[in-house]
């Protein structure tokens, strides 16, 4: 049975809420984070992710509000964890896909045909402010962090800022729930994912420019820990801004006719 989900914010009319664990941990697939956001009788999905997520997070969100409240399918890019399980949410509500425009007219290869016909709001490259009840998000562009057209979003209510893929941790569901507070002994859990998957340090730099800017009380990744509070917040920027990663680390030996046999039984 999943854990109930994690509330990382509630006030009267507003609440988010962390699913950490609806991906059986057999191993094969990595473990990840879906995130509701409620407001008032309305609400937003964050990475919803693959088929396996789909069933527990529609029960949860239910105990919220009605399925067919639910206005956004927020979409930080479009990774299969991100939104494989596009299809049954499109059937199931009448929520818009909120995704970049570099992505806009190939998430309805996830879907059924026609599916998605006047279903995608297509975010230019530049963000902006989309209304969710009675407050507004911020998308914030996050290009190349990984993904070629990517977003954060930024929550104002609760000052949580969902960042996709940057920020990820290797764990369990279960350890993904405790907020990390001190940043240093957290670093070897993230450091060998973003050295791959992020794209440059110029990226890197060029965002935490802008982060910085944001009043963020958490950084909510899509994959392990949250992490909380003003100094391990400011210690990530710091370490993103000395980080080298993905093109910085590529070189000519990358780039080199493979003899190495792939073994199709023993891999
Ligand atoms: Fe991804
Ligand atoms: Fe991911």
């Amino acid at each position: 049975m999943p854990l109930e989900p994690l509330e990382l914010y509630r006030d009267q009319h507003h609440a988010c809420l962390m699913f950490s664990d609806l991906i059986e941990e057999d191993g094969q697939a990595v473990q990840a984070n879906q995130f509701l956001i409620v407001d008032g009788d309305t609400g937003a999905i964050i990475d919803p992710g693959g088929n396996l997520a789909f069933n527990e997070l529609f029960m949860g969100m239910s105990r919220y509000f009605p399925p067919h409240r639910l206005s956004y399918l927020l979409a930080s890019h479009a990774d299969p964890d991100i939104i494989a399980s596009l299809d049954r949410w499109l059937s199931s509500t009448r929520a818009l896909l909120v995704i970049s425009r570099v992505w806009e007219r190939f998430a309805p290869h996830f879907a059924k045909l026609g599916k998605t016909e006047n279903r995608i709001i297509g975010v230019p490259d530049g963000g902006g402010l989309l209304p969710l009840g009675r407050h507004e998000l911020l998308l914030l562009p996050a290009h190349f962090m990984h993904s070629e057209g990517n977003f954060h979003f930024y929550d104002p209510v609760s000052r949580i800022l969902f960042t996709g893929d940057l920020g990820v941790s290797m764990t369990s569901g279960a350890e993904a729930r405790v907020p990390v507070t001190a940043l240093a002994p957290h670093v070897a859990r993230m450091e060998a994912f973003h050295r791959r998957y992020m794209v440059s340090n110029k990226v890197l730099r060029l965002w935490t420019r802008m982060a910085r800017q944001l009043d963020i009380a958490m950084l909510a990744p899509q994959h392990g820990a949250p992490i909380m509070g003003q100094q391990a917040i400011t210690d990530f920027f710091d370490w993103l801004d000395g980080l080298e990663c993905g093109t910085d680390l590529f070189d000519e030996r990358s780039y080199q006719i493979p003899t190495a046999r792939i073994d199709p039984v023993a891999h």
